[in-house]
């Protein structure tokens, strides 16, 4: 008899432990959320999406990296343009001379540097006779790849460029 009372009381116990512990966690886990609620009402969090800001973003944004290549009346003695760092290469359009096209001199096969023919209106690669259109795209291998191509344009008598 005493046994079976002692064996009820050990369960007792241990039931009421086992609520306390499933208190504790219970507040444990309202606890954790609580600094998450409290950021997410907090007025220091960036609001990045409203659309009343986007417009003003627009406007404040540059135009884009020109620089300056060269002038229009060189371009035009010379037929082509070439950059100071000689990376950027500069030809009007052949299907519009109004607009200029500028791309990346660097051959995409091996590394040359390709060169302008303005008889053929292409670049030409010295090192395996790969030929691109002016826009750049490849007309002859061993190049797979297009030249690199950037945006271009004429202002008043300068041509710029955009990396
Ligand atoms: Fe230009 Fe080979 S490096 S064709």
């Amino acid at each position: 008899m005493f046994a079976l009372n002692l064996a009820n009381a050990q369960r007792t116990h241990m039931n009421l432990n086992r609520r306390k512990l499933l208190s504790w966690f219970g507040l444990g886990w309202l606890a954790s959320l609580l600094p998450s609620s409290l950021i997410g009402c907090s007025e220091a969090t960036p609001n990045v999406s409203t659309p009343a800001s986007a417009p003003e973003s627009v406007a404040a944004a540059p135009s884009g990296n020109f620089k300056e290549i060269g002038t229009v009346a060189q371009l035009d003695k010379d037929k082509v343009l070439v950059s100071s760092d000689k990376k950027i290469v500069v030809v009007r359009n052949p299907n519009d001379a109004t607009k200029v096209l500028a791309v990346n001199a660097t051959c995409t096969h091996k590394g040359c540097t390709v060169a302008w023919k303005s008889a053929n209106k292409e670049f030409v690669c010295p090192c395996h006779d790969a030929k691109f259109a002016a826009d750049g795209a490849v007309r002859q291998g061993p190049a797979h790849k297009p030249l690199q191509r950037y945006t271009a344009k004429i202002v008043d008598t300068k041509v710029l460029v955009s990396t």
